[in-house]
């Protein structure tokens, strides 16, 4: 990577939180050529000078970086998890709606997976406020739209594309709108302290699948971000290969496995801490390429994984291992 190639790449780490080695030097500087040219910009130092003063190509470089995978019913557990956390707490002795945000909401299948969990045990749409940001204009358009493809629907149980979407080609499936009408679309960058600054506390924040892309400083500046936005005791939704350990005085487990964790303590105004520095265990060795296909193989086989040498020494870990081995301190 060239010396002007390693600003724009800071540039957008500096912007939206992208960590340059997670998704590869080689594929960022493939971008960045595809919209020097597109852009007609003779060398890469003139696209830097435009990209500066041009908010709209800013724009269009974010959509080409991010990564916008995703598909309804995620995972799974935390759906389900929803409902009976909403019922075991007897949350509606204490407010007259819940307040849950999924962030980042890509192109909304999350949220309304998140809807359709709680239409399906009961609940009415005036009891639960759902909102949703992303900073992919892109995805929230087709979020709003609200027509997805097979793409979107993975997996076994897929009961529920019957009773909450209309076919409209061969191909495409139209969510209707009574569960449209359950979330509120919104572009927002969520490294910006002030990002929850003015919302009312959230009593469920679903954040997955978006801190494997960002380096350690930046996943406890979200964090804490996240602490704030939450209500007293409430509750934070990682994504399989995620975790708390860059602010785990914030946060306690509630179940590994599922990566859920509860606030502690109060709410205090976000300001920059400083990440816990923890021992390295094999987990954390990994290099950021490797994390992110073994966070692929996690997604799609459900697994848990140690990968060793030949001599049986273990190099990589994925899934909740800790549920299987425990490594010796030191
Ligand atoms: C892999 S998707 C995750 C979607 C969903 N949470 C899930 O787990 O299925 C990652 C999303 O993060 C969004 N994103 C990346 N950086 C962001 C930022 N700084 N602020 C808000 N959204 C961001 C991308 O636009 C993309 O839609």
């Amino acid at each position: 990577m060239n010396s002007i190639e390693v600003k724009m790449a800071a540039l957008l780490q500096e912007k939206i939180g992208l960590d340059p080695n997670v998704i590869g030097i080689r594929e960022i500087s493939r971008v960045l050529e595809r919209h020097r040219v597109a852009c007609n910009c003779s060398s890469l130092e003139t696209y830097f000078h435009y990209l500066q003063t041009n908010k709209a190509e800013f724009e269009a470089l974010i959509e080409s970086v991010v990564v916008p995978e995703t598909w309804f019913f995620r995972d799974g557990e935390p759906f389900n998890f929803l409902v009976r956390y909403i019922n075991t707490e007897k949350l509606f002795h204490q407010t007259d709606k819940i307040k849950i945000l999924s962030v980042p909401c890509a192109s909304g299948e999350e949220p309304y997976s998140i809807a359709i969990t709680l239409l399906e045990a009961g609940f009415k749409p005036h009891q639960f406020q759902i909102d949703a940001v992303d900073i992919s204009q892109k995805s929230l358009q087709k979020a709003q739209r609200g027509v997805y493809t097979r793409h979107s629907f993975r997996g076994n149980y897929l009961e529920f594309r019957e009773r909450y979407f209309l076919p409209i080609t061969t191909t495409e499936y139209q969510l209707i709108d009574s569960v449209k009408n359950c979330v509120n679309f919104s572009m927002e960058n969520l490294i910006n302290f002030g990002f929850l600054s003015n919302k009312n506390p959230y009593h469920i924040i679903f954040c997955r699948n978006v801190l494997i892309y960002f380096d350690s400083p930046l996943q406890a500046k979200v964090l804490q971000i996240f602490h704030f936005g939450l209500a007293k005791a409430g509750y934070l939704f990682l994504g399989r290969s995620e975790s708390v350990s860059q602010a785990e005085q914030l946060f306690s487990p509630v179940d590994l496995r599922e990566r859920l964790f509860h606030k502690t303590g109060e709410s205090l105004q976000p300001h920059p801490i400083t990440p816990l520095v923890i021992a390295k265990t094999p987990a954390q060795r990994r290099d950021r390429k490797i994390d992110l296909l073994l966070a692929g193989l996690i997604e799609h086989f459900d697994l848990t994984a140690v990968l060793c040498d030949l001599a049986g020494n273990i190099q990589h870990t994925a899934g909740a291992v800790d549920r299987y081995l425990q490594f010796p301190v030191g």
